[in-house]
């Protein structure tokens, strides 16, 4: 993995600017609140794909009409915050979408999952999206996380350490 300097709001924008037309035309509001800048040590082409499939996701399994927002911000690693904790880059993808009960949630980062819905509805997708997103996320010494409810939307959040991933 090449990491570097990437100013995370941009990237961010970068792919909200990619899916806004699609979003638009498929009646979908798209909010988001980013800083000014947010600066991380991380493989920019690795972080981009992450982040471009949870946006597909969520506009691909909301309901015309929903709204998805993306929110981004720097937050402590640890619960006691001091001058020198390492922070995390926490970004937030939320939709007010089909959501997945408990028992669909359990697979969703396996490789080639769909939940049965989805594969009935005939959405078009492979199943590979957030396996390979969550191995990109986990190389970077962060992680993946959803909350879910069917019928209710989905929240996935997305941490990884501003200082870049820990050296071999
Ligand atoms: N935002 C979401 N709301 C509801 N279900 C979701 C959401 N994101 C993912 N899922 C469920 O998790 C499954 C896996 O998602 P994943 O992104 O890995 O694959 P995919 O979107 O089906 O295909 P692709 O490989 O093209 O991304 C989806 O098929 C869907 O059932
Ligand atoms: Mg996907």
């Amino acid at each position: 993995m090449s990491a570097q300097q990437v100013d995370l709001t941009r990237l961010v924008r970068h792919s909200i600017d990619s899916i806004e037309v699609r979003a638009r035309r498929s009646g979908h509001t798209l909010e988001s609140h980013l800083p000014l800048r947010l600066e991380v040590r991380a493989d920019a082409v690795k972080i981009a794909q992450v982040v471009d499939n949870l946006l597909s996701n969520a506009v691909k399994y909301t309901p015309r009409g929903g709204t998805i927002t993306v929110s981004l911000r720097r937050s402590p690693q640890n619960a006691t915050e001091g001058v020198d904790d390492p922070q995390w880059a926490e970004l937030i993808i939320r939709d007010t979408g089909i959501g997945m009960s408990e028992q669909e949630l359990e697979g969703v980062f396996e490789n080639f999952y769909r939940t049965e819905h989805v594969r009935k509805a005939a959405i078009p997708g492979t199943g590979l999206g957030l396996a390979i997103s969550r191995g990109f996320v986990r190389a970077h010494g962060g992680d993946i996380t959803v909350s879910s409810r069917r019928g209710a939307g989905s929240t996935f959040t997305v941490r990884i350490p501003v200082a870049g991933p820990a050296a071999p």
